[in-house]
């Protein structure tokens, strides 16, 4: 091996110049070139690269987003992408690539290997929601940041005597409200594993106000789901992408409690506050380490692998037990916080 590339894709996420930067210092170490990729895989499809010694990612740990930038682009959505990919690679010397993404990029990844450019995966969102990984990096910092705002919500609720209600991202799975929920200890929460009531978060209000008790603070994920509570009727909508549009359930659930409360009742969409600024240490600290694997493993010539955490130890498993199904919240998780409605 002469050269390897780095690319991030999909959304950003706390802890990306992490990994770039752990990708950047093993591989040189190694005697390789380095070459990072712009904008995900549209880079690879533009052959749009930049040459990354140590020097450049300098100071980058404490930095939000990613240096390389990001995009959604799929080349296997685009026609004749996934050769173009693999021509690009060659004019460029580059010899295999370690992919930083979802399960969209990774996806990529694995079906380019199949296809003769050698690949390895490191697992990245904020959503916590990928197979064969015990966390994701940038999950941390996301319930951090989803917590402290909530703390926040907790003494404005209060002082008028409000009910808010604060809508987490988190796409189909809970894992980010349920945590920050708990953390935040947040008198209801509403997750898409789970379907929800809407008439008993009321009756719990009500009885909440009744004993003096006076404001209440709603976690409700983007993608929640209830069962008395038609919420794509209400105003959900989706993108382009089939991704849930921001703001669509905050606003609705807020209508409607404050409808079958009376209770005055407002919304916050904490969006992509979530995804931005600087990591956690833990955030940090785990995509050095994936970055680091996923050198190892490229040494290894274990390609379609992905690097993930289990337990205390970072491993190499195939990327394709990563992207077959996505990790949800377990009902026996979720039922603890349910614990503390009140
Ligand atoms: O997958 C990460 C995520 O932040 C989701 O939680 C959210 O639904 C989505 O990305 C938002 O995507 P975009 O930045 O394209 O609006």
């Amino acid at each position: 091996i002469k050269k390897i590339g780095i690319l991030t894709g999909g959304g950003d996420c706390p802890g990306l110049n992490a990994v770039i930067r752990a990708v950047v210092f093993k591989a040189i170490d190694n005697g390789w070139e380095v070459a990072g990729v712009k904008y995900g895989w549209k880079g690879m499809l533009n052959a749009d690269t930049v040459p990354l010694t140590k020097k450049d990612v300098e100071g980058i740990l404490p930095l939000g987003g990613t240096i390389l930038k990001t995009s959604r682009t799929n080349p296997f959505k685009v026609e004749g992408g996934a050769e173009k990919v693999i021509e690009n690679a060659k004019k460029m010397g580059i010899d295999c690539l370690v992919a930083v993404g979802g399960e969209d990029t990774l996806g990529v990844a694995n079906k380019l290997t199949k296809m003769g450019f050698a690949c390895v995966g490191v697992p990245k969102t904020i959503d916590n929601d990928l197979g064969a990984t015990d966390y994701t990096f940038g999950y941390q910092t996301a319930v951090q940041i989803a917590s402290d705002a909530m703390d926040r919500l907790h003494t404005t609720a209060k002082s008028h005597d409000r009910v808010i209600v604060c809508e987490v991202m988190g796409r189909h799975a809970g894992w980010m409200t349920t945590d920050a929920g708990m953390s935040a200890s947040a008198h209801w929460i509403f997750i898409p594993e789970v379907k929800g009531s809407v008439d008993e978060c009321c009756k719990m209000l009500k009885a909440r106000y009744e004993r003096g008790d006076r404001y209440g603070i709603i976690a409700v994920s983007e993608g929640a789901l209830f069962s008395d509570f038609d919420v794509e009727a209400a105003s959900r909508e989706t993108d382009a992408f089939g991704h849930v549009k921001l703001g669509g359930v905050a606003k609705a659930l807020a209508k409607e409690i404050e409808k079958r409360t009376g209770l005055e009742t407002r919304e916050v969409v904490l969006g992509h506050t979530q995804r931005g600024g600087s990591p956690l240490a833990y955030d940090r600290v785990l995509g050095t380490r994936l970055g680091y694997k996923a050198v190892e493993m490229i040494e290894k010539g274990q390609f379609a692998m992905m690097a993930s955490l289990r337990g205390e130890k970072v491993e190499a498993v195939p990327i394709e037990e990563a992207v077959k199904e996505l990790k949800t919240v377990p009902e026996g998780y979720y039922k603890v916080s349910k614990t503390f409605f009140n």
